[in-house]
């Protein structure tokens, strides 16, 4: 299915702040440039970097309103951290505002801020593209831009890595999503 992405720019530009804008733009060229990498589809790859924190500037409310609309019920550690609300609710959003039903793309646009436990190649792309974007700046970015440049189980393995520690760090919950990333990716 061939998809516009000179209106998901355009959506993304009127709906987001600059800087969030910004970082969407270099999220979709770098979901392009892993896909192409690791043989996934450079479209859908490109949807979900344009769409994945397309709900991210909303109010908890309506966030609230589409992940519930899209059919998810949130468990008791998803419900005390709304920061990771807007993947989910772009589900929603995505779905029945702009009609994309793609199951792989929405999979992608759902899972990139918590990861789960059976993460398809889409999904690990859009995942780490979102950390390693260009305008990422976080001390140890070059290796795992690097990293995700060059083996993608390792790469995801570092990343559950940093994110649960920092979770432990902050005593914050874990999802069972993220948990079951962990435990997953511990094998590689
Ligand atoms: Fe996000
Ligand atoms: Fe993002």
């Amino acid at each position: 299915m061939e998809y516009n992405l000179k209106m998901l720019e355009k959506l993304a530009k009127e709906t987001l702040s600059e800087k969030r804008y910004h970082h969407t733009a270099c999220v979709a060229a770098q979901a392009k440039h892993l896909a192409e990498i690791y043989g996934c589809d450079l479209m859908k790859a490109q949807v979900a970097g344009w769409l994945h924190d397309i709900c991210k500037e909303m109010g908890r409310e309506e966030q609230l309103q589409w992940l519930t609309k899209y059919g998810i019920i949130l468990d008791m550690v998803q419900r005390s951290q709304p920061k990771t609300w807007h993947g989910m609710a772009a589900c929603g959003f995505v779905k029945f505002q702009l009609g994309i039903e793609d199951a792989d793309i929405l999979r992608a646009i759902r899972y990139h801020t918590t990861a789960c436990g059976d993460m398809k190649p889409l999904d690990e792309v859009v995942y780490l593209a979102d950390l390693t974007s260009a305008d990422r700046d976080y001390p140890d970015v070059a290796h795992m831009r690097q990293l995700a440049e060059t083996s993608i189980k390792p790469a995801m393995k570092y990343a559950m890595q940093y994110a649960l520690s920092d979770l432990v760090a902050r005593c914050q919950g874990i999802s069972r999503d993220s948990f079951e990333a962990y435990n997953y990716y511990t094998q590689f």
